[in-house]
This record gives structure tokens, sequence and C-alpha cells, in this order.
């Protein structure tokens, strides 16, 4: 089956087992990821908001048009990168996802990334950081690979700022877009792994 195919079906259980789901009755619909299933680059948000509920796309609001304008920027248009939530419902009022959300929905997150295989993850916010690097503080690391082993396998992981925390703060809007100027470099590194060492060296002085 191919990766479109097989992403196709994760939305599609997504779909059927919403009933038995967190948030599955309160009259949401389910906001699939969305994206090139040849995606190297994936991005994790939080959950979807009102205008994501309403097109059932990630990311199309205006916290999303900051994302998806500056990804643009660094020469990665949107339907080249695949994006997705950790909880792919939109809690009432917009609220934080709560634990148990998170862990209802992680079975069709884990698939994503398993289908998709990508180079690199980009978490925005802290709940999808959590996921991978559950012990960190988004100032202390934001702007910086993580190889993670996740079930078995590495993971480069790039922790950012949630776009919506940059669209409040200045200063997190300009540590925001300088994190994504990093991200063709980062790219560059992990395609070149060839020799690991000089990779993780590579990463150390240009980035950590
Ligand atoms: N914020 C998120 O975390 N995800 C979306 O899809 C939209 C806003």
């Amino acid at each position: 089956m191919s990766k479109a195919a097989q992403l196709q079906a994760v939305r599609d259980q997504l779909e059927k087992d919403l009933p038995h789901l967190p948030l599955g009755n309160i009259n949401e619909p389910t906001v699939p990821g969305d994206g090139s299933a040849d995606a190297e680059l994936m991005f994790i948000g939080e959950a979807p908001g009102y205008y994501e509920s309403v097109q059932r796309k990630p990311f199309v609001g205006r916290s999303g048009q900051l994302f998806v304008n500056t990804l643009a920027e660094v020469g990665h248009p949107r339907e080249t990168v695949y994006i997705t939530n950790i909880v792919k419902v939109r809690p009432p009022e917009n609220r934080d996802p709560t634990p148990q959300e998170i862990l209802a929905y992680k079975p069709y997150l884990d698939r994503e990334i398993e289908i998709l295989c990508p180079l690199l993850i980009v978490t925005l916010g802290r709940f999808s950081m959590g996921k991978f690097l559950p012990e960190v503080k988004i100032s202390q690391v934001h702007g910086r690979v993580h190889r993670v082993n996740w079930q078995g396998k590495p993971l480069y992981i790039l922790p950012m700022y949630h776009p919506a925390a940059a669209l409040r703060n200045p200063q997190t809007k300009t540590a925001f877009v300088q994190d994504f100027q990093k991200i063709p470099k980062i790219l560059e590194w992990i395609k070149g792994r060839a020799d690991v060492d000089q990779l993780e060296k590579g990463l150390k002085e240009a980035f950590l």
C-alpha cells in the first residue's frame, strides 16, 4: 500500500473510532493530518481550533497563517510538508488538551510517524514537545535538534515555540522566525548522515 493510502487508512480509522474517543461526543469533527505523504519534514501541533474544525484542516487559522508563511519563506511550501496535531478534535473553548486526551489520540499520531518516517519532526509548543522530550523546558531547548530513540529507531526532533505564542509576544516571534531559518541547514546535515559522529559534531557546532 502506498504511504498516501496508509495515511488515508489512519484517517478512516480515526473517523470510525471517534464515538469511543474523548471529545468524540461534543459534535466537533475530526481534523486529520494534512500534507504530502512523501514529506521529509513533519510538524506536530497541539489541537485544532475553531477554523481548523470548520475546514477540517490543521493550522488554517491566524496562528496557522504565521506558521505556514514563515515555513514558505524558508523554502518549504505547505503542500511539501506534513502537518498534524497530537489531539485530532477541537477541545471545548480551545482549552489545553488533557493527558487522557493526548493518550487516547496517541495511536493515530504514532501511525502517522511510522508511515511517514520523516527526516525531521518539528514540535510546535510544549504539548507535542512533551511527547519526545518530557523533561525539558521549551524556553531552554527551542531551535535545538535532539536525537531521540523512538520505538527503537532514532528520530530527529526540533522543538519550537507554538505560533500562537509567537503571535502573543514579539520576542517569542523573533525566536520563532529564527528557529525556522535553521530548518534548511538542519535538513542538510541530517541528509548527509553517513557519518553520524560528524553529524553530531556538526549539529553541535551549528546549533547546540
Ligand atoms: N493550533 C494547533 O496546535 N493546531 C492547529 O491545528 C491549530 C492551532
